[in-house]
């Protein structure tokens, strides 16, 4: 089928590119013209991996082409993909919409009579009939269906969850553009993945609901930790214990310095202006937003305890810097209220990142970068490790002690064995595994 995608972000180019190799003609449209050069010249202007070699073998094979025109990307397409961004809003933390709907006006011109427009963005419950309400202004008389499909990528993972997804959400009562999002995903769930149809509000709302539960999942196991470390329980073992019963799950239980990223902080947000809106405040939704900022920047306190309760001239080595592994995104990263809070109290920061340091000096200031880990413990008072990049599983504690002036680690995603680190003679913290050791 020809395909066309607005917006070669990360949400869109994903799309496209997987699209592509699913066997769909694809053009995708990008009006930011250093992006457009790159993609052009066959490069991709975000880390995923895998996605550069899938991206050369579509562009070889003909599937896939990037264009600045939005009338050339809707030239012929029968389904036009709206993937552009949906940032908080400065102002008042709704959605900014503003990118949707001048899409959805360019589209209107440009598309063909019959065609499926689908809002892939990530949009408030009633965006779809805007977009719809629009469009039909823009062109009157054109025939064009409006639909929603959310995305589920996870960063660093968003390949396999287009290619394997537990599920593809579409949401329309449109009979003709339901059997044309069928047709598209037709490869994908003829391997096994569900489809599942509803209103377009309520596609809507899947996407925020799903973001906002995993949320919570994550800051309960997080005040589970806590109280682990106060009563001298495991929460790994309690996450294993409870994540056994399949109507809960182990996923999403891993205890860590909170959620960041560009989707729980802003969907979460996002998600209580809607609620409140709607006059129906969502007070589980309002406290894990709350618990998860104050948490962040608490674990800075970890930190300036393990280095004997001041850090004021001291230096701090980071290990890991951007909201999780498998992406160079900072943003809404933990290490950045961490850093701060250290800074705030008087540290000296060094910090290391496998990807995030070309990011991070625009969300950092003051930081003095280093090539490795171990050049980043290199005479350190104290470090703290905040993302779980594999290669610092594989560091050896003997020679992390050896670097450091004074081996204190504080471990906020529990990478470390506690007892092999002790005997290794560090002074170590983790989450929710008991007091210092
Ligand atoms: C998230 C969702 O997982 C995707 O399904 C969704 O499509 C995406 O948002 C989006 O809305 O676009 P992502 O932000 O890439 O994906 O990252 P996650 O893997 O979900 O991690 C988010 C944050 O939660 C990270 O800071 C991570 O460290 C933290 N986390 C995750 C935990 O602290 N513990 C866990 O057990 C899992």
């Amino acid at each position: 089928m020809k395909i066309c995608v607005v917006g070669a972000g990360y949400v869109g180019l994903v799309t496209g590119v997987c699209l592509a190799e699913i066997g769909h003609d694809v053009a995708c449209v990008e009006i930011d013209a250093e992006r457009i050069a790159m993609l052009e010249g066959g490069d991709v202007p975000i880390y995923e991996p895998g996605l550069r070699e899938l991206m050369a073998r579509n562009r070889a094979e003909g599937r896939i082409r990037f264009t600045a025109e939005i009338a050339s990307g809707c030239d012929g397409a029968e389904i036009v993909f709206i993937a552009v961004g949906t940032p908080p809003r400065a102002s008042d933390g709704h959605a900014d919409l503003s990118q949707v709907f001048a899409s959805a006006r360019q589209v209107a011109q440009a598309a063909r009579d019959g065609t499926v427009v689908v809002t892939k963005s990530t949009v408030p419950v009633g965006t779809g009939d805007d977009v719809a309400r629009i469009m039909a202004e823009t062109a009157p008389g054109k025939r064009l269906s409006v639909a929603s499909s959310p995305e589920f990528l996870r960063e660093g993972a968003a390949i396999a969850d287009f290619m394997k997804p537990d599920r593809i959400v579409v949401g329309t009562d449109d009979a003709a553009a339901e059997a044309a999002l069928r047709a598209v995903f037709a490869p994908i769930t003829g391997q096994g993945s569900t489809l599942l149809v509803v209103s377009r509000r309520s596609s809507e709302l899947i996407k925020y609901a799903a973001n906002a539960f995993l949320a919570t999942k994550i800051a309960f196991i997080n005040e589970v930790a806590d109280l682990c470390e106060a009563v001298d329980a495991n929460v790994g073992d309690v996450a294993a214990g409870i994540g056994l019963d399949s109507r809960i799950g182990r996923k999403f239980l891993n205890a860590g310095p909170g959620f960041g990223g560009s989707c729980f902080p802003k969907d979460t947000m996002a998600l209580l202006k809607t609620a409140h809106d709607a006059g129906l405040p969502m007070r589980i939704v309002e406290t894990l937003v709350t618990v998860n900022d104050q948490r962040r920047r608490a674990m800075a306190r970890k930190v300036i305890r393990i280095a004997g309760g001041e850090v004021r001239g001291k230096t701090v080595a980071v290990l890991g810097l951007t909201f999780k592994p498998g992406t160079d995104d900072m943003r809404e990263a933990p290490s950045i209220a961490i850093i701060t809070a250290l800074q705030d109290a008087g540290a000296r920061i060094r910090a290391y990142d496998p990807e995030g340091m070309a990011n991070a000096r625009r969300h950092l200031k003051d930081i003095d970068y280093r090539r490795d880990a171990y050049e980043c413990l290199e005479g350190a008072d104290a470090a703290v490790l905040v993302t779980e990049w594999d290669e610092f599983r594989d560091l050896d504690p003997a020679r992390m002690r050896d670097a450091m002036a004074t081996p204190a680690l504080v471990d906020l995603r529990n990478v470390f064995d506690p007892a092999a680190m002790a005997a290794a003679g560090f002074r170590y913290d983790s989450i929710g595994r008991s007091a210092l050791a």
